[in-house]
């Protein structure tokens, strides 16, 4: 099978992004994205379809097993995992790879997501104590704990802009994770900080709800989370004891 590989690149420091082809042949028809960039990166001189010597092109992976998020970024258009896509599934000849568009690109396919850290920093998502969660809250717990920070929901998202006041769903799974287990003490300024940063801002378009790689059941989450952060707080207690098993 014969592939041709287009790429949104950009130099290192440059505003100016430029699309160049190459050629990827392969008799392995579980080729993903990642296996076709490796390989194009491990040839002796790297050159474009038409015989130009290209430089090396940049992305970013780690675990290759759809488990860290690294290699996010728009395959054919959608966002999703470069070690996810299989080039066999797409059904056409040229794949086109580009960097994220919500997050700054710092190289090729390569972008700056810290602010999704940033953001759960403001968010103050982090255990002060231990806690002993129910059984139905440590399954919540578990769900949440898949999420990569991929920022994969972030890029489909209409209300998310980076540096923005809205948060996105990236924010949602680490939240309801902390929220089922947290003390009550803690509990009021994290339900605060959720309304105004998640709540307030997400317009309910789940345009999240079929993007993500790793099948979380995001719908189910904001939900939850909702129930656990906004109607607890609002007094509506008998909606967030059902999720909280109490
Ligand atoms: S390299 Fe880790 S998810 Fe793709």
């Amino acid at each position: 099978m014969k592939y041709t590989i287009r790429i949104l690149r950009r130099d290192r420091g440059s505003t100016e992004s430029y699309i160049q082809d190459f050629e990827y042949e392969t008799e392995n028809d579980s080729d993903t994205a990642a296996t076709a960039l490796t390989s194009l990166n491990s040839r002796e001189a790297l050159t474009d379809i038409s015989g130009l010597p290209a430089r090396a092109i940049e992305w970013e992976c780690s675990c290759l097993q759809k488990k860290c998020g690294a290699c996010a970024m728009r395959i054919n258009g959608r966002p999703g995992l470069a070690c996810d896509a299989v080039l066999a599934d797409f059904g056409k000849n040229i794949i086109e790879l580009e960097p994220l568009r919500k997050f700054p690109v710092i190289c090729d396919l390569t972008v700056d997501r810290s602010i999704l850290f940033e953001n759960l920093k403001t968010l103050r998502l982090w255990l002060a104590q231990t806690s002993d969660p129910s059984d139905k809250m440590q399954e919540l717990a578990y769900e949440s704990s898949e999420c990569l920070q991929c920022g994969c929901c972030l890029e489909i998202c209409p209300n998310f802009y980076a540096g923005g006041k809205f948060f996105g769903m990236s924010a949602v799974p680490v939240t309801t994770r902390l929220l089922a287990q947290m003390s009550k003490a803690e509990y009021k300024e994290i339900s605060r900080l959720y309304s105004k940063h998640i709540f307030s801002g997400c317009g309910k378009s789940l345009a999240c709800r079929d993007i993500c790689p790793k099948k979380i059941d995001t719908e189910k989450l904001l939900v939850n989370a909702n129930a656990l952060a906004v109607w607890k707080r609002n007094g509506n207690a008998h909606f967030a004891r059902s999720v909280n098993n109490e």
